[in-house]
């Protein structure tokens, strides 16, 4: 049976639409909020404007999957109150019924978010924490009489609010978002908060405004006695930086109140080297015999998010990822691997390999599908460069460039299709990467609007939105200043998330 929406108004095939990527049936969305699994559903609500396709005041939209990969979106979860338009926040179960909102029951989701306004009689923003709980599933949420829970007059950016329950200490801890740095509070309650620390005010990147963190124990090199906690910081957009808005981790220990980073002050470390992966947090709530951390980001810049090219719609998140953290040369390190539940989504594969590489000797590829991931796997002799060209039409590719010498990954969007909606849109973005026995290990994600590169098994990754116009991919590798081999090229078509039916 055919859907007569569906066919009406011709949803999710519009030009652009990503295929296996959450993105709001229409309407504005930016960050994901309130990630919480529960009851056998991972949750996802997130900034919504559903009165245009820009930025306004904000409520929270909301979808549910069984799967991390394909979503049911629900109707809008909060909206604006007395209190202020729903800015972004999380949820968490309240398995103890520590709040005293589910009397007789044994538990349930409780919204931690920031309501956003203005002082009164003034212009100057007010931020103040909020709190929201459902007795359904997320189904419907009832707003706290007593809100706001949390508030300081002093501090003007004061939002995000990231709650987990902390074993040891037998509390709730929250991080905020306070200018340039997170202040951490703690709550036996969910209701009463109580200063704990501030981190950052020399540490890492201060580029921009700092907003939606997020902290999380993780084992290092998959050893339990080795845990160390990873802190999430994403830095709003400053015009003096070519990147726009962008996250970054530190790494360290945490005592139940006081985060310490355990590298220098100095050390930056980014999440994603592409533009496109901003303001993502971790779902809470993960059953211990998954033991995943599992992180989503929303797939755009701050730069130009109110332009990007697209018409009943505006905003899609990242591919869920599993975080997990492994020691380098240089330090422990975040490593981000697409969930493995997206395998679901594979349909036919193609593999090739040991294809010699050279100057001469370029190897092409025509794919004839749109949705692909590709899983490359190339040992460089004494080859100086590796280049991958997706092309997406006769005009219009997106290149992958290894450099050698530098150990620069870079991808290449100055070619890739749409770009005139902003002066910032075209660019390149690289990270270093470095290789592994003499070899590059890529994966790579095409959607119809973004291409996700993880390269050495999710060392580092390259999230960004094209905006190509064609859809016939042709690949094209080659090898400059010497040889290559390619060990294994595999192509796979992926499907669509969207039903057919
Ligand atoms: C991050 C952010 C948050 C804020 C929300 C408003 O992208 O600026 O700090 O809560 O978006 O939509």
């Amino acid at each position: 049976m055919t859907n007569p929406f569906r066919e009406k108004t011709n949803l999710y095939s519009e030009a652009h639409r990503p295929q296996f990527h959450f993105s709001p049936k229409e309407k504005w969305l930016n960050d994901p909020n309130g990630m919480v699994f529960f009851e056998g559903e991972y949750h996802l609500f997130f900034q919504y404007h559903p009165h245009g396709t820009t930025w306004g005041p904000m409520h929270w939209g909301h979808a549910v999957s069984k799967d991390l990969i394909h979503w049911e979106e629900l109707p809008i979860a909060l909206y604006p109150d007395g209190h202020g338009a729903i800015f972004s926040g999380s949820a968490v179960v309240d398995w103890k019924n520590t709040s005293g909102f589910f009397e007789g029951e044994s538990g349930g989701l409780v919204a931690i978010y920031t309501s956003a306004d203005t002082y009164p009689d003034s212009e100057r923003p007010r931020q103040r924490q909020s709190l929201a709980c459902s007795r359904d599933n997320g189904r419907t949420w009832e707003k706290y009489g007593g809100n706001p829970v949390l508030s300081d007059e002093d501090i003007t950016d004061y939002r995000d609010p990231k709650v987990f329950w902390h074993d040891d200490s037998e509390r709730w801890v929250m991080v905020l978002a306070t200018g340039q740095t997170i202040t951490l509070y703690t709550s036996a309650n969910l209701i009463d908060w109580e200063f704990a620390s501030e981190f950052g005010q020399d540490e890492g990147a201060h580029f921009g405004v700092w907003e939606c963190p997020d902290l999380f124990p993780l084992m290092v090199d998959g050893n339990p006695d080795h845990m160390k906690w990873v802190m999430l910081v994403s830095i709003g957009d400053n015009p003096d930086y070519k990147e726009g808005s962008r996250t970054q981790y530190f790494v360290g220990d945490f005592d139940g109140k006081t985060f310490t980073n355990c590298h220098d002050g100095d050390t930056i470390l980014w999440l994603d080297y592409g533009r496109d992966n901003y303001a993502g947090v971790s779902w809470s709530d993960i059953q211990e015999k998954d033991g995943r951390r599992i992180y989503l980001g929303w797939m755009n810049n701050w730069r130009y998010a109110n332009q990007v090219p697209t018409e009943t719609w505006r905003g899609a998140m990242t591919l869920p990822r599993e975080l997990t953290l492994v020691t380098t040369l240089s330090g422990v390190r975040l490593l981000q691997k697409p969930v493995t539940e997206f395998k679901q989504i594979r349909k036919e594969t193609k593999v090739s390999e040991q294809i010699k590489l050279s100057e001469e000797e370029c190897h092409s590829i025509e794919v004839d599908h749109a949705l692909m991931e590709l899983n490359l796997v190339v040992k460089l002799d004494d080859a100086k460069e590796i280049n991958l060209d997706l092309h997406h039409s006769a005009e219009e590719k997106t290149s992958i460039r290894y450099e050698r010498f530098t150990n620069t990954l870079s991808v290449d969007r100055t070619q890739s299709g749409i770009d005139g909606f902003s002066d910032s849109f075209s660019g390149i973005s690289e990270g270093h990467v470095e290789l592994m026995e003499d070899k590059l290990i890529l994966q790579l994600f095409l959607d119809s609007s973004s291409i996700e590169v993880f390269a050495q098994e999710g060392r580092s990754a390259f999230t960004n939105l094209i905006f190509p116009k064609g859809t016939d991919t042709t690949l094209s590798l080659t090898a400059i200043g010497g040889k290559a081999n390619v060990e294994q090229l595999s192509l796979t078509e992926l499907s669509s998330i969207w039903s057919k039916e």
